[in-house]
């Protein structure tokens, strides 16, 4: 590959901005400055910019903490998205893997894999996804059988739920769905006055950051989201 492609390609510099810091010697490649931007190079050459090495394009995970009043997307006429808290090259190549409503807060997955993304939201995959429910009623045995039995909405059924009770006004609803509005519709069902929903896991991936943050995923991270 063309030297100034791969750097345009990193997502660091544009096209043009790659040729001029080639021709000014700011790019080396193993450990020689090239100043010909059509120079070839190698899936195995270090290429350094300014004493920092330049990765080649590839797949990256994150997981961020939705603060309410973000959209789960990477644009809107309206309101601010949630890439807009990202910082990272790639973060207009990024997909949402599994929306949250806008006053929704938790963990959300982004990625430029398309197939990773595809995976976290297939029903196929079975992937679980656990809510935090703030109310302001009571949560009888009758009304948690009903979340956990499943409800038959008019489009569809709802398969069976877990619920997690933390204490008289919170619990844990765990749902292998993800249909619009799904978790506040199966609250609204039961008849409880919804406060706050937070996603807190997916698949086995617990939202370890602050609200606003975001990391980066590792392989034992996306292990946990499939379970393999
Ligand atoms: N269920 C909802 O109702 N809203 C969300 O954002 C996610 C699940």
């Amino acid at each position: 590959m063309r030297l100034d492609k791969f750097l345009s390609d990193s997502g660091l510099f544009t096209r043009n901005d790659a040729k001029k810091f080639i021709k000014n010697k700011k790019i080396s490649v193993d450990g020689i400055f090239i100043t010909d931007p059509s120079f070839q190079i190698s899936e195995n050459s270090c290429v350094y910019f300014e004493g920092r090495k330049i990765e080649p394009y590839h797949n990256i995970y994150i997981m961020i903490n939705k603060p309410s009043g973000y959209v789960s997307a990477n644009s809107d006429s309206r309101y601010p998205c949630i890439t807009e808290l990202i910082d990272h090259p790639y973060k207009n190549d990024l997909a949402v893997a599994g929306r949250l409503d806008i006053d929704v807060t938790g963990l959300v997955l982004l990625s430029n894999d398309g197939n990773f993304v595809h995976n976290v939201i297939s029903p196929k995959k079975n992937i679980m996804k656990k809510y935090k429910i703030l109310h302001d009623g009571i949560l009888n045995e009758e009304k948690k059988l009903i979340l956990t039995s499943g409800i038959d909405f008019k489009e569809y059924r709802s398969s069976e739920a877990i619920v997690e009770i933390i204490n008289d006004k919170e619990f844990f609803l765990s749902i292998h769905e993800g249909k619009y509005h799904q978790v506040k519709r199966m609250v609204k069902y039961i008849g409880l006055n919804l406060i706050k929903l937070e996603r807190t896991a997916v698949g086995g991936l617990n939202l370890d950051i602050n609200i606003g943050d975001y990391r980066l995923l590792n392989e034992d991270d996306i292990k946990l989201i499939f379970g393999y």
